[in-house]
């Protein structure tokens, strides 16, 4: 059987996850996953899951980890099954990443291929976030909860980022670019880690704290 193909995209808020991960999931014909749309499908559906996380998506607070991970396992476990996902927006938080290890060892053999970064400086970030809260009015694109969710990443996701490039798995690349520019430098970096994959298929750095298959 061929290996699912499993990416991360971790950036900040309006760094273009959502844009690139929709262009990544055709390109290579696998599945979109995104905690926040679905945190927010969640909330406009008045599920329970819904029901307590609506304050923390207001206020540009992380959900709790235990309801993302519980959201996120079928979609997850069924994308692997299908061919592998983007899940864009996911881990955030080192136990959020931890977790997500755990449930790969448990289900067996989910091996991540690469983590996409894209880079994009603060002022840029607040300019699209208002641009788009203009353009869509999503409520948590506000000055105050976007300075909030940039405090935020800064604190609890920008931190994962190093353990994954210590892994060999970061895909960095400089997100002002004009979209298609980004994709194309995306897509390279993907098949480069794929190929290395290929070559040294075996689990992360022992020393890690996220080592292993997620
Ligand atoms: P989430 O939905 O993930 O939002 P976010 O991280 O704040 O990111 P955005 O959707 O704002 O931006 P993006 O990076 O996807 O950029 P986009 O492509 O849209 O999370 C929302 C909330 O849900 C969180 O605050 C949290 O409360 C909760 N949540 C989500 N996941 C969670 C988790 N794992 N754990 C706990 N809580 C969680 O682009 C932004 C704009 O820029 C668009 O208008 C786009 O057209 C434009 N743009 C994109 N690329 C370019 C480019 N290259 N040049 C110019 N403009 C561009």
């Amino acid at each position: 059987m061929t290996e699912a193909l499993s990416l991360l995209l971790v950036a900040p808020p309006g760094a273009g996850k959502g844009t690139q991960a929709a262009r990544l999931a055709a390109h290579y014909g696998i599945a979109h996953i995104s905690s926040g749309e679905l945190l927010r499908k969640n909330v406009s559906e008045g599920t329970g899951i819904g029901r307590i996380v609506a304050g923390y998506l207001a206020r540009g607070d992380l959900a709790p980890d235990e309801l993302v991970i519980e959201m996120l396992t079928v979609p997850v476990l069924e994308a692997v099954r299908e061919g592998g996902f983007v899940l864009d927006g996911f881990p955030r938080t080192l136990r959020q990443a931890q977790e997500a290890q755990r449930v790969a060892r448990q289900f067996g053999g989910i091996q991540l291929q690469a983590v996409i970064h894209l880079a994009v400086e603060r002022e840029e970030l607040r300019r699209r976030l208002l641009a788009r809260a203009a353009r869509e009015g999503r409520s948590d694109d506000n000055e105050e909860t976007i300075a909030h969710r940039l405090e935020v990443f800064d604190a609890e996701t920008d931190p994962l980022l190093g353990s994954y490039a210590e892994r060999g798995l970061l895909v960095g690349v400089n997100g002002e670019q004009p979209v298609e520019q980004v994709f194309s430098d995306v897509v390279t970096g993907v098949d480069r880690r794929r190929a290395a994959h290929r070559r040294h298929s075996g689990p992360g750095d022992a020393s890690s704290p996220l080592k292993g298959p997620v």
